[in-house]
């Protein structure tokens, strides 16, 4: 093990890990290249995108932003921790009913954001949606229907 690698445990979509990280990686280059789980994304790597967003002890973080090594002991959501096999969650399905995504770039990062949110509060106000949604930059501009994809999750439409 070199001077920059350390042991640490996470556990990750509720499957607990025993890693041999980089100190010096991002977690979210370590989910991506050492766990596989691509489904979160690298967009700007400067944390003002929000596409690598995902929920650390249940709160939303950037991932670029953070460094593994800090994330010892910690649980950790990606978007591959919703719904399961051949099955979405609710807000997955609405943002499928409702046309939430375009491109689909961003959309790990705004589901991560609103899986947070509906955690928090399962009666979000429109104004609460856009708050907890502020991070998460959409080059499509698809914002509308993103957010009525929220909304219609926390309906239970
Ligand atoms: Fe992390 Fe853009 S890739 S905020
Ligand atoms: Fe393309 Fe949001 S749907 S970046």
């Amino acid at each position: 093990m070199s001077g920059f690698q350390r042991n640490i445990r996470l556990t990750v979509n509720g499957e607990e890990r025993s890693l041999d990280v980089d100190t010096r990686w991002t977690l979210l280059r370590t989910l991506r290249e050492s766990l596989g789980l691509t489904g979160t994304k690298r967009g700007c790597d400067r944390g003002e995108c929000g596409a690598c967003t995902v929920v650390l002890e249940g709160e939303t973080v950037v991932s670029c932003m953070t460094l593994v090594a800090l994330c010892d002991g910690a649980e950790i959501v990606t978007v591959e921790g919703l719904g399961t096999e051949g099955s979405l969650d609710r807000i997955q399905q609405s943002f499928m009913d409702n046309d939430g995504g375009q491109c689909g770039f961003c959309t790990p990062g705004f589901l991560m954001s609103a899986t947070a949110l509906l955690a928090r509060n399962p009666n979000p106000t429109d104004t609460d949606i856009k708050a907890a949604l502020a991070g998460n930059i959409c080059r499509c501009n698809a914002y509308g229907r993103i957010i009525a994809s929220v909304r219609a999750a926390a309906d239970g439409a």
